[in-house]
């Protein structure tokens, strides 16, 4: 029988790779950032994040495809990080944990330089809020505290809104490219990273849509440029 979210709220309460801290635990804010650079104790492996993770499918696919780096699932909503927090107790996954938290407030939980990459996949296009699109100038300053320098942004979507929106914010701030494609399924459809699919990834393919990838390096700088209005943050 399929688990109501009452059920996956409670359950996921006692998981030991899940960490729950809404902006009210903003208080404690030294205590966290400890508590979460010491995720992975058994070691100093690069870490990476998957942010709006979902059900977390890059979190899970991609520490089995490396179990020499850790991984970490951001999410809002408790009963999508379910799907993978249980996937990877089940498969004893020890690089997989998952923080339910705002990514709003994500410098809160690492320290400085601490992220290698930064995977982003299928983020809303937000199309009329900015503020709120996750590959934003806002969200690119937040990223840059906890990122190494040229530490690395993934994004994937189905739209082509985000994907321009996207490529101009590269250019606007002079980030350097490492790939892109405008239809991923077409050209690369054997690898092994880029193919994972997430559940609205899923969702897109049904409809025929065509998935777009590309990934950056981003440069450490005091001021991130948004493309269109020039405002600065
Ligand atoms: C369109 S879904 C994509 C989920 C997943 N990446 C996938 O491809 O299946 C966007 C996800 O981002 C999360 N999200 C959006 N903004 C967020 C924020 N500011 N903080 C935390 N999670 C956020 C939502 O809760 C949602 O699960």
């Amino acid at each position: 029988m399929r688990k109501t979210k009452l059920q996956k709220f409670k359950e996921i309460e006692k998981f030991s790779n899940v960490f729950q801290c809404p902006y009210t635990v903003l208080k404690k804010k030294i205590k966290i950032k400890n508590k979460l650079s010491n995720l992975f104790p058994q070691n100093d492996n690069p870490l990476i994040l998957e942010l709006g993770c979902g059900k977390g499918e890059y979190t899970t696919n991609l520490a089995r495809l490396f179990p020499n780096k850790n991984f970490v699932g951001v999410d809002i909503k408790g009963a999508r990080i379910y799907s993978g927090a249980k996937q990877a107790l089940m498969e004893h996954l020890n690089n997989v944990a998952f923080l339910r938290t705002n990514i709003d407030i994500i410098n809160h939980f690492f320290i400085q330089n601490k992220i290698s990459e930064i995977w982003i996949p299928f983020p809303d296009p937000q199309i009329k809020k900015i503020n709120k699109r996750l590959i934003s100038a806002r969200f690119i300053k937040y990223y840059s505290n906890i990122l190494i320098n040229n530490g690395i942004i993934h994004l994937k979507t189905d739209s082509d809104f985000l994907f321009n929106y996207t490529r101009k914010i590269i250019e606007a701030n002079n980030f350097r490219i490492l790939f892109q494609t405008n239809d991923l399924y077409k050209n690369y459809q054997t690898d092994k990273i880029l193919t994972i699919k997430t559940f609205y990834e899923q969702q897109w393919l049904n409809k025929g849509l065509k998935i777009k990838y590309i990934s950056f390096f981003l440069q450490k700088k005091e001021i991130y440029f948004e493309p269109k209005s020039g405002i600065d943050i």
